[in-house]
């Protein structure tokens, strides 16, 4: 038999309704907003994300799943999907809209080549925000409280919100020169990973699955020690407007994140249920003020955030939170016999296109197992069409729950339909 691809998963049944559900969460959050729907492609020039994640970040360095098209380009498929936002907002000359700031959104599957364990998947499908062209703290602050929102309006309660800075490009280069003279002395203890880290980007020292627990990562300098003014105060900026917006918020210096382009303020939700696995981060992000220049582009500032909707699942089932309630189909019709299928298809077509949630039997069965389906279907209503029926040109309706029936003319059914389920419904 063959199987699924390792880290990969199929959706079907009650957790294809869940996600249904939440993506609509995602599109009305985002028109109240007023964020614009992006879509990108899948994969991208592998330099992209080269350039913009980093090269010396685990995703690339280990994650990426790349590979040469027909053509013998260096292709990737898409790890995370702020590269190519900035990548369309940058090729389609956003920058020089007079409408600033362009608020973006997007949403799908993202690809990286990791260990699978529970909460990480080789394929698994983001939310995100990506807000280019405002220097403000306000947006750092609306964009965390985008992903704060998400978590609220699902019900979801056992969250915890970290943030951090990693200043500007002169803050991080002073931090960067920091953790060179603090890790200097150490080096013959660190991994071979890290050693070249040590030489091309010191901070990835930081994110070491392998050096994980030494002594030496105890004490690092944090990057909060090393803020200019002008860094502090966008720090402090952000964190007062999270307090307006009621925003409960921990600093974190530890949060330093996993990719190379972030500047100010960065930020991870965690889930703070008991039970759920070891990877709890369900969202994170941040400021990137280099991004755009550094793939080429004008130096426009952008701030965003992704959630992965695998731990959002997963969360929201540690917490008991079913989403999916109203399952019923509106009405099941039955014909009675080979001649009144075309009617009954005729029935369904004209009630589905009129908005009511309606099924038939394709499979030839008897009228017993057909309520018996209509049950299983939770169907509110069932149509029975006959001989008699298709003569009169009338339906013979039964209420499923009261069993009461009633003969109605096929002009009136939408009437009869529309206030009785609206009615019920109420
Ligand atoms: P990230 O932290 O790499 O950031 O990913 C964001 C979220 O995606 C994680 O918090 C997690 O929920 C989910 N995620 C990541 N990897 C996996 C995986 N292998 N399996 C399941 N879920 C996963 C970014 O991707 C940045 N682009 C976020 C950002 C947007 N920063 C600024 N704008």
């Amino acid at each position: 038999m063959i199987q699924k691809p390792k880290g990969t998963y199929d959706v079907y049944g009650d957790k294809g309704k869940q996600i249904l559900y939440i993506e609509e969460v995602f599109k009305a959050l985002m028109k109240q907003y007023n964020y614009e729907y992006f879509r990108t492609p899948l994969f991208e020039a592998s330099e992209l994300f080269h350039r913009g994640v980093g090269s010396t970040t685990d995703i690339v360095t280990k994650e990426t799943y790349d590979f040469k098209d027909r053509g013998d380009r260096d292709m990737t498929l898409r790890p995370e999907g702020t590269a190519g936002i900035v990548r369309s907002f940058v090729e389609n000359k956003m920058y020089g809209s007079a409408s600033m700031p362009i608020k973006s959104w997007y949403y799908g599957p993202m690809y990286r080549y990791e260990r699978p364990q529970s909460g990480r998947f080789r394929e698994f499908y983001q939310f995100g925000v990506e807000v280019f062209g405002s220097d403000d703290a306000l947006i750092d602050a609306e964009v965390i409280s985008i992903a704060v929102n998400i978590y609220r309006l699902l019900g979801l309660k056992g969250i915890k919100v970290s943030i951090n800075s990693l200043g500007d490009l002169e803050s991080r280069n002073n931090y960067r020169e920091a953790l060179k003279e603090y890790f200097r002395p150490h080096l013959d203890t660190l991994c071979s990973d890290c050693k070249e880290r040590f030489e091309k980007n010191p901070l990835r020292i930081l994110d070491c699955k392998v050096d994980n627990d030494k002594e030496i990562m105890k004490n690092i300098p944090t990057t909060i020690e090393y803020l200019n003014e002008v860094s502090k105060k966008h720090f402090e900026d952000v964190k007062k407007y999270l307090e307006v917006l009621d925003i409960e918020f921990v600093v974190n210096p530890k949060v330093v994140r996993g990719l190379d382009y972030y500047t100010h303020t960065v930020f991870e939700v965690e889930a703070d249920i008991a039970g759920f696995g070891s990877q709890n981060v369900l969202c994170g992000g941040g400021r990137y003020n280099g991004l755009s220049k550094q793939i080429g582009g004008p130096d426009v500032s952008g701030v965003g955030f992704a959630l992965g909707m695998e731990r959002l699942l997963a969360a929201l089932e540690c917490e008991n939170i079913n989403l999916v309630k109203d399952d019923n189909v509106d009405i099941y019709i039955i014909p009675m016999s080979e001649n009144e299928i075309s009617n009954a298809l005729s029935l369904t077509n004209h009630l589905r296109l009129n908005g009511f949630k309606t099924d038939m039997d394709y499979m030839h069965r008897n009228l017993k197992s057909n309520f018996k389906q209509a049950d299983r279907m939770k169907s509110k209503y069932v149509a029975i069409i006959g001989e008699e029926e298709v003569k009169n040109n009338i339906v013979t309706i039964k209420n499923n729950n009261t069993k009461e029936e009633y003969k109605i003319s096929l002009e009136e059914i939408l009437e009869f339909l529309d206030s009785n389920i609206l009615e019920e419904g109420e």
